[in-house]
């Protein structure tokens, strides 16, 4: 790890507590939605296994990069637990194309997140740098799965592509009470610098 400045050493804290949320919640997604799946669209369980095993690989990364960055697990942890299980839960009710459209929409925001704090990281901290381009990869292909489930979305699919999308902020940003925000600010100024 560089010398970090207090204000980077912050942010980079701030990374790992968001990611290492993120994944829970995704975990809990996963999970919420291979229950309702192994009654309704056994199709969908063995790529929805699959994926919450990486989840739960990527929530363990951050959580042992947690303690050398003096990280805590985000504060308000049970919100993401029934939040992201509410969330799989009703989209997979909704049928396959619903289960798709929520990855889809998930994974593209966390996409977002992930490429925003490579940036960041490159030049302040190798080692984490390194945990979230390897993660980056598995959570890109979890998008593009997604994205080919849904051949045709209409107009409810993108409908709730966007609702999910907008939830999913909501969520980042209330769950970490506005840590996020403070985050993208902080990695904003780093990409004008
Ligand atoms: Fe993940
Ligand atoms: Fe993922």
């Amino acid at each position: 790890m560089a010398d970090l400045s207090h204000q980077d050493a912050l942010t980079v804290a701030r990374i790992v507590r968001v990611n290492h949320a993120g994944e829970f919640g995704a975990i809990r997604i996963y999970s919420a939605q291979i229950l309702v799946a192994k009654r309704f669209w056994p199709d969908c369980v063995p790529s929805l296994s699959e994926m919450l095993g990486h989840e739960r690989n990527h929530c363990a990364a951050f959580h042992a990069a947690m303690p050398p960055r003096h990280s805590r697990p985000c504060r308000v942890m049970q919100f993401w637990s029934w939040g992201g299980w509410l969330l799989g839960f009703v989209t997979a009710l909704l049928g396959p194309q619903g289960i798709w459209a929520c990855t889809a929409a998930v994974e593209a925001a966390v996409h977002r997140h992930l490429d925003d704090q490579l940036f960041f990281l490159i030049d302040r901290d190798r080692e984490l740098h390194g945990i979230i381009l390897a993660i980056r990869e598995e959570e890109l292909a979890h998008l593009h799965h997604a994205e080919e489930q849904l051949k045709s979305p209409g107009p409810l699919l993108n409908l709730l592509r966007t609702t999910i999308s907008i939830a999913t902020d909501c969520l980042i940003w209330l769950s970490t009470w506005g840590d996020s925000s403070r985050m993208t600010h902080a990695l904003k100024s780093a990409k004008q610098a």
